[in-house]
C-alpha cells in the first residue's frame, strides 16, 4: 500500500489551467506556499529560470506547457506563421537551464506533436485550432505520464532499499522537482508505503538550499521521517555507520551512466564508495541523453556567484570576493550502485544495460 498522505494529493507542483500554467513557487518555501498562474510563455521561461519551478522532471513538464500555451495565445493566422511561432517559444523555453535533458526531450515532444498535427490540418486559421488543442492534450499527457513512471520507478527502487534504516539524499528530486511523487523520494515513499521502515538524512544542498526548504518540506508534510544535516556532515554519519544507502535524482545521465545531479553529488558517492554505502540514481529515461557517451560531454549551468554570496538575501561573503557557482557536478559511472528507471533497475556496465532499457 503506498502512503495514502503522498503530497501529490496535498500540492500541486505544477498544473494545466483555464487560465494559464499554474506553479507552486518553490523560491518562497518552506516560508510560504504560493501558486503563481503564468499566462504567457515568456513567463513560463522565467519561472524556470528563476526556478520558481525546478527539478529535471518538472522542468519538461513546465517546458511543454510552456510550448502549448505560446501556440494557445498565437495570433498565427496561417500554418507558415504557426511554426515561426512555435520556434520562438521553442527557443526562448531552451535557453532558460542547460543541463536538464527533459527540457530539451519535452520540447522535442511537442515538436513531434505540433509537426503531426499540422501536416493533419488545413492550413488556415480553423484548422490551426486543433493544433493548438494537440499540444494543450500533450502538455498534460506528459505530467500524467510523468506521476506514472515515477510511481514504477518507486516499484522498482523499493526493493534496494534496506528494510530498516536511514537512507540519505542529496537536493530535491521529490514530489516538487516532479509532476508529483518524485524519483528518488519516490523510491523511499514506496519502500515505506511497502512497510520498511525507513528515515530520511536530508543534505540541506548550498547554495540553493533545496534539501533544507524543500525536501524537509515535501517529507514532513508527508509525515515521513526527516532530518536535515549540512553537506559537510555527510561523510561523518557515513563512518558512523548510521547511513544504510544513498539515494538521489539526477538531470542528465550519459549513456556510460556518468550522472548529473545537484552540485555535492559527487562528493556525496565518493564517501560513499570509501564507505561501502550503496548509491543509487533514480531517473526516468527521459533524463537519460544516450547521444553523450560520457559525462564530460554534459553541459554544467554555472549560475550567479550571488547564489552564493548572499543566504536569505544576506551577504555573507566579504564585497568583492568572487565566487563560483556551478549548478551541477558529474558523478562518475563507477561510484553508482544502480540507476533506477521506470523500465527497471541498470547495472554496470551500464552502457549495455541502459541501452537495453530504451530497447525493451
Ligand atoms: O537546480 P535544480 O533544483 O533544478 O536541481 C535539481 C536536481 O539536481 C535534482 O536532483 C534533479 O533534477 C532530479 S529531480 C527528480
Amino acid at each position: 500500500m503506498l502512503n495514502s498522505h503522498a503530497p501529490y494529493d496535498a500540492f500541486k507542483t505544477i498544473e494545466w489551467t483555464e487560465e494559464g500554467v499554474r506553479m507552486l513557487d518553490q523560491t518562497r518555501l518552506p516560508a510560504e506556499e504560493i501558486y503563481r498562474t503564468y499566462t504567457d510563455y515568456r513567463e513560463v521561461a522565467e519561472a524556470i529560470r528563476s526556478m520558481v519551478i525546478r527539478g529535471a522532471p518538472a522542468i519538461g513538464v513546465a517546458a511543454a506547457m510552456g510550448v502549448a500555451l505560446g501556440i494557445k495565445h498565437s495570433a498565427a493566422k496561417d500554418a507558415a506563421e504557426l511554426r515561426a511561432d512555435f520556434e520562438r517559444i521553442a527557443e526562448t523555453l531552451s535557453k532558460t537551464r542547460p543541463t536538464a535533458v527533459n527540457l530539451f526531450w519535452a520540447v522535442k515532444r511537442m515538436r513531434g506533436v505540433f509537426e503531426k498535427s499540422l501536416s493533419c490540418q488545413a492550413a488556415e486559421a480553423p484548422g490551426l485550432d486543433s493544433v493548438r488543442k494537440a499540444l494543450e492534450a500533450e502538455a498534460q499527457r506528459i505530467l500524467t505520464e510523468d506521476i506514472a513512471i515515477n510511481e514504477a520507478m518507486g516499484r522498482h527502487g523499493a526493493d534496494l532499499m534496506p528494510d530498516a534504516g536511514t537512507i540519505l539524499t542529496h537536493c530535491n528530486a521529490g514530489a516538487l522537482a516532479t509532476g508529483g511523487y518524485g524519483t528518488a523520494l519516490g523510491v523511499i515513499r514506496a519502500a515505506i508505503g511497502a512497510g520498511k521502515k525507513l528515515q530520511v538524512f536530508a543534505d540541506e544542498t548550498r547554495p540553493f538550499l533545496q534539501g533544507a526548504r524543500l525536501t524537509a518540506w515535501e517529507l514532513a508534510k508527508d509525515h515521513i521521517p526527516v532530518t536535515l544535516i549540512t553537506d559537510n556532515m555527510a561523510g561523518h554519519f557515513m563512518k558512523q555507520g548510521e547511513i544504510r544507502a544513498v539515494i538521489v535524482g539526477a538531470d542528465r545521465i550519459a549513456a556510460n551512466g556518468d550522472t548529473a545531479n545537484k552540485i555535492g553529488t559527487y562528493s556525496v558517492a565518493v564517501l560513499a564508495h570509501e564507505n561501502g554505502i550503496p548509491f543509487y540514481v533514480a531517473a526516468p529515461l527521459s533524463t537519460i541523453d544516450m547521444s553523450l557517451v560520457g559525462g564530460d560531454l554534459i553541459p554544467i549551468e554555472e549560475r550567479s556567484a550571488a547564489e552564493v554570496t548572499q543566504l536569505a538575501g544576506v551577504t555573507i561573503a566579504p564585497q568583492g570576493v568572487p565566487a563560483r557557482h556551478p549548478a551541477f557536478d558529474v558523478t562518475p559511472h563507477r561510484y553508482i550502485t544502480a540507476i533506477i528507471t521506470e523500465r527497471g533497475v541498470a547495472r554496470e556496465p551500464f552502457t549495455d544495460s541502459l541501452r537495453g532499457l530504451f530497447a525493451e
